[in-house]
């Protein structure tokens, strides 16, 4: 084994860490064994610094806004199995593109329990961060409640603001919860403000023309979501639930088991 690199002259090393480059200072010791016995060029020297600066940089960026993101669970767009599902392959292309967040539409999933909706936002979500994206996951109670923590203090619209200086917000389990008349109001609110300016990924079980049943007000759902549906792609979740499909895999369904 070869001694270990001489640590960096001590100006140096404090030079870096003022300016924050901890890849350089963590590489550049043995780099410059490395460069001076295998006599690199100046520039690939530099290069090779400044390029493990930026990798370091990316992925801490990345990791940073995957925990803002606050997603719930971990899915990925490989993970779903498109054959399974009733959204067609085309659709989801498309979806995974990310085309329509720099155009700034909304994606509103509608199906039933088990169908995919959650783990497709979650994918989505999660392939927006991976390219870059800063993105807000919330079921509906709990962007709900973070909204109604603002009405104390009169700060809902800085909390809103706050909100839509992500790429995309996501909320999940639309309708799941009832709301009541100043929920309703809340989620309006942010809908409204988010209209043609930030991209929402939404899901819920219940189909448009029955969401009167948890919005309280009628106007409130018509007037919500003739501002979610303008722009919007619409995709239906479709088919036996996922849940049970692989409860039922697994035996513990009422057909007979497999030997
Ligand atoms: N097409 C699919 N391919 C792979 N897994 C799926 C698919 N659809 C659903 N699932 C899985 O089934 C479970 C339920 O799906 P979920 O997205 O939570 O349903 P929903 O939000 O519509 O109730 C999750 O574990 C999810 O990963
Ligand atoms: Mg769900």
């Amino acid at each position: 084994m070869s001694a270990p690199a001489p640590a960096l002259p001590a100006d140096l090393e404090t030079a870096l860490r003022r300016l924050r480059l901890a890849a350089v200072r963590k590489l550049a010791p043995e780099l410059l064994v490395v460069a001076k016995t295998q006599r690199w060029s100046p520039e690939d020297f530099l290069r090779t610094l400044v390029e493990a600066e930026i990798t370091a940089r990316d992925e801490s960026n990345a990791r940073g806004r995957l925990k803002a993101a606050a997603f719930p669970v971990a899915k990925t767009l490989d993970e779903f199995d498109v054959s399974a599902s009733s959204v067609p392959k085309a659709t989801l292309d498309y979806l995974s593109s990310l085309e329509w967040i720099a155009a700034k539409e909304n994606v509103c999933l509608v199906g039933p329990a088990g169908t995919g909706k959650s783990h497709l936002l979650v994918a989505l979500g999660h392939a927006a961060v991976d390219a870059g994206r800063r993105v807000r996951y919330f079921t509906a109670p709990e962007l709900v409640d973070t909204l109604y923590r603002g009405l104390a203090d009169n700060s809902v619209g800085k909390v809103i603001d706050q909100l839509l200086r992500a790429d995309l917000v996501i909320v999940d389990e639309i309708g799941f919860a009832p709301l009541d008349d100043t929920g309703a109001q809340l989620l309006f609110r942010l809908v409204a403000a988010a209209y043609e300016r930030v991209p929402l990924g939404i899901a819920s079980h219940w189909p448009f023309d029955q969401w009167g049943r948890f919005l309280p007000e009628q106007t409130t759902a018509v007037s919500l979501l003739d501002r979610l549906l303008h722009h919007s792609v619409v995709v239906l979740t479709d088919g036996e639930s996922f849940r049970m499909r692989e409860a039922r895999q697994r035996g513990g369904g009422r057909t007979t088991r497999k030997p």
